[in-house]
């Protein structure tokens, strides 16, 4: 049939041409829907087709008409853009932008994120788990036993009508998570925020931020604990870095430490941080007690590992000489401001 074809060629014009100039759309216009535009006269031609054919003759037309407004409508907007039609507004685009005020990194940000690519570079992956937490994972998973003072209604904040569930009070937790659903080997690290219900004051505060440490395989040993943490404090505080362990407790580890990294003591400032020791705690460290393996059904026997968790909010304050911890979560925009240079 030969005005099919004809609607046809229309077509395939219609979709091809890329009018790229004002005038170029006007020509465009005229020849498709101007008032003596070239579908109009085969509208005459739907007597000549036969009755069975009618149908999609009309729809064939009008879907010409169609695809002809939209490419019109289309490159009209496009050029709009372009030749200076909106010359008519009474803006200047050449003013320059008002910059949105950017933001900078947290001081606990900054410090966590370069916790976690310095054990991210030795292979640890990180794990981040849920702030509200019940107490097996916070406690009787760790071998904290009922009477333990970090039990008390008073040192914890239980949710409201529930001695069972509680905001945690250390990334230990997130030990008896992993441990519960991941079979040894394990390494990953736990960073978040942890609370306890203390009174607030320039040295404590009820919510702080700490990163745990987990590390379980066959045959680990106190010394590659101890390699790991002398790699990490010189990553973190330099590679002259010495670090020592004191013998300390923790109803999860056995035995238990606590790591000092050596700071100076050259200046009143020093002496005064360190209480006169030269000496700064960072973290609490140790082997995992076969206590707190077994409750998370892992056979002591045949695995070992270690553990270790220290504060952000501390490493934070010795960075950046912040004398009030309060100052962390205020949110003062003249504090955070002054962080806006590091990374
Ligand atoms: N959970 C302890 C705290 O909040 C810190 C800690 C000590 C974590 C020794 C450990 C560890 O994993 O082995 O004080």
């Amino acid at each position: 049939m030969e005005v099919f074809d004809k609607i046809d060629e229309l077509l395939k014009e219609i979709l091809s041409l890329q009018p790229a100039s004002a005038d170029e759309l006007e020509q465009f216009r005229i020849r498709f829907l101007g008032s003596k535009n070239i579908i109009k006269p085969l509208f005459a031609e739907m007597r000549n087709v036969e009755a069975s054919q009618k149908k999609s003759f009309g729809q064939s037309l009008n879907n010409l008409k169609e695809k002809a407004e939209e490419k019109y409508n289309s490159i009209k907007g496009s050029l709009n853009g372009q030749d200076g039609s909106a010359q008519n507004l009474d803006i200047d685009l050449s003013l320059p932008s008002i910059p949105d005020p950017l933001g900078s990194r947290h001081p606990v940000s900054i410090i966590m994120n370069r916790v976690i690519n310095i054990f991210e570079k030795i292979g640890f992956g990180v794990e981040e788990e849920r702030e509200i937490e019940d107490d097996w994972h916070n406690f009787t998973a760790m071998n904290t036993p009922e009477d333990h003072p970090a039990r008390d209604m008073q040192d914890t904040f239980y949710l409201k009508n529930s001695t069972k569930y509680l905001l945690r009070t250390h990334t230990s937790s997130v030990q008896a998570r992993v441990m519960t659903s991941q079979k040894p080997p394990i390494r990953i690290i736990a960073p978040g925020r942890v609370y306890r219900n203390e009174t607030v004051s320039a040295r404590s505060h009820c919510q702080f931020h700490q990163v745990e440490g987990l590390y379980i395989d066959k045959n680990v040993s106190f010394a590659d604990m101890k390699q790991t943490l002398l790699y990490f404090a010189r990553e973190m505080y330099g590679a002259e870095t010495r670090i020592r362990l004191r013998p300390s407790f923790f109803p999860f580890t056995e035995p238990s430490a606590e790591m000092d990294v050596y700071w100076g003591l050259k200046t009143e400032l020093d002496h005064k941080i360190t209480k006169g020791t030269g000496w700064l705690e960072i973290l609490g460290c140790g082997m995992v007690d076969p206590n707190v393996l077994k409750n998370c059904g892992i056979d002591p026997e045949v695995y070992t590992g270690y553990a270790f968790g220290m504060g952000i909010e501390r490493q934070a304050m010795l960075k950046y000489k912040i004398g009030d911890i309060r100052l962390l979560f205020e949110n003062d925009v003249r504090f955070l401001k002054q962080f806006s240079s590091t990374i």
